[in-house]
């Protein structure tokens, strides 16, 4: 590529070409080892004649910048990358970004560390059907449609549209036409494209407590005020919603990450609530396609005459989280907005992924496949539930869970302190899992462990186990 160099209204155009090339090798974009273009080349380009930037090369080469080998041009040297590193960016800017971003701490581990890998959130990777996947991406790939290079309509690819209102209907009953369905990058995203939807700077929104981070950040972001509202066995403690809530973002499937249900009573409560407060419930069914037992309760979605219900949904953890797909489900009253907020915020998901994964439904790769892991993780859950209920009595009690991809316990005796203590020390040993006290929105810290089952081997858990069972048995490990 062609190096920038500016000389418009410029008077030492040697010393501009100069300071530019450090400037370039100072920010990276020039490398170590990399050649500058010819000097007959970049004065026919600047139209300055070939002196002015022999002379600059000079200079260049004089600092130890630059190194020239006859016959094979001017590099950039080793010194360089050094010397111009304490020319780099000033420490500071004159920008400053609005304080809601200081309390939002960025992720710091991109892999799986751990030995064991009890950490909640992530799906087996043995389990995807890579070679499957390989050959719909292939597929998808093919001249005339992704190549076709045109931006697609915001609410998403028709055809996973159709293919998802099939899924989720057959799968969780949940009735929904295409035209309602908005296809985004994961659930995340739709959370975002709710929230513009619905809501405007300083309204309040209402989520679980202990409850999933991410989503009550966001909302903050844009300006909301959250509020966290108790959860107990029966799910969010609906006469504990507070007054002037315009919506509420609930987990009833599988609480993140208490792991409890919701019970048709609570859900009808909520109902009740949104009726009377004229709100929306914003339904997050990440995980809820894995069922493990138990009669399954009606998603509030399909519970829902009013059309006050949004239902998300996510292939996070039944496939990828890296695929980045996801979608909502919207009352037609605001299907229309919802698919403008998508035109704006990211104009459309891309194509390539979601023809994929249209044919992995269409063709039934998608049920054979949730059979599949769906079988593993009920044998993982399985293991995990008895060892906690055998192994721990003393330490833990394990919430009552028939769904999802973890399982979660509360300390009998230990602190939140203390759990946090514990899992420190079983990291060292290889041994990764969340504390409970993590999820706390506003009320005080639970103590307890929320112990994932996607990203762990079957094989391994006995062993995992073994290792948690010494971490607690002598308070640290
Ligand atoms: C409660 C909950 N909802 C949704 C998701 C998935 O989000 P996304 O689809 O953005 O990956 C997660 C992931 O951990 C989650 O815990």
């Amino acid at each position: 590529m062609d190096l920038h160099v500016n000389l418009v209204d410029r008077k030492d155009l040697s010393g501009e070409i100069y300071r530019q090339i450090r400037r370039a090798m100072a920010e990276g974009l020039l490398r170590p080892g990399e050649l500058l273009p010819p000097t007959r080349h970049l004065a026919r380009r600047l139209m300055v004649s070939r002196t002015t930037v022999t002379i600059a090369y000079e200079r260049l080469a004089a600092g130890g910048f630059v190194t020239s080998r006859i016959g094979a041009g001017t590099f950039v040297s080793d010194d360089a990358a050094r010397s111009s590193a304490l020319h780099r960016f000033p420490a500071e800017g004159a920008l400053r970004a609005r304080t809601v971003w200081d309390s939002i701490r960025l992720p710091t581990t991109f892999d799986r560390p751990a030995r064991y890998d009890f950490r909640t959130g992530l799906p087996s990777l043995e389990l995807f059907p890579h070679r499957a996947w390989q050959r719909l991406v292939r597929h998808a790939l093919r001249p005339g449609l992704f190549a076709a290079g045109v931006y697609q309509e915001p609410a998403g690819h028709r055809g996973l549209r159709e293919a998802i209102a099939r899924h989720v209907g057959m799968s969780r009953g949940v009735s929904a036409v295409a035209e309602n369905i908005t296809i985004t990058n994961g659930a995340q995203q739709a959370l975002d494209i709710l929230a513009r939807t619905l809501l405007a700077p300083g309204d309040r929104i209402a989520v679980e407590d202990p409850g999933y981070q991410l989503p009550r950040r966001l909302f903050e972001s844009l300006g909301l005020e959250t509020v966290g509202v108790r959860v107990d066995r029966d799910g969010l403690v609906v006469e504990a919603i507070p007054s002037g809530v315009r919506a509420v973002y609930v987990t009833p499937s599988h609480q993140y990450p208490l792991g409890v249900t919701m019970s048709l009573a609570r859900r009808q409560s909520l109902l009740s609530w949104a009726e009377r407060t004229n709100a929306a419930i914003i339904e997050d069914d990440y995980d809820g396609e894995f069922r493990f037992g138990g009669r399954p309760v009606d998603a509030l979605q399909t519970l829902d005459s009013a059309g006050r219900v949004v239902y998300v949904g996510s292939f996070s953890k039944v496939m990828l989280p890296t695929l980045r797909l996801g979608f909502l489900i919207t009352p037609p009253s605001i299907s229309r907005a919802a698919q403008a907020a998508k035109y704006v915020t990211d104009w459309n998901t891309s194509l390539l992924t979601q023809v994929a994964l249209a044919s992995f439904i269409e063709e039934g790769d998608f049920a054979r496949h949730l059979r599949r892991v769906g079988a593993a993780y009920q044998e993982r859950h399985d293991i995990i539930a008895d060892s906690l209920r055998r192994d721990f009595a003393d330490h833990l009690e394990l919430l009552p869970s028939n769904a999802g991809l973890h399982l979660t316990a509360l300390a009998r005796g230990a602190t939140s302190q203390e759990i946090i203590a514990i899992t420190q020390k079983a990291a060292g040993r290889g041994l990764a899992f969340h504390p409970l006290s993590m999820f706390t929105v506003e009320n005080a810290p639970l103590a307890g462990v929320a112990l994932g089952y996607g990203a762990i081997a079957t094989d391994d858990i006995e062993e995992g186990l073994r290792l948690l069972r010494a971490c607690f048995q002598a308070r640290t490990c």
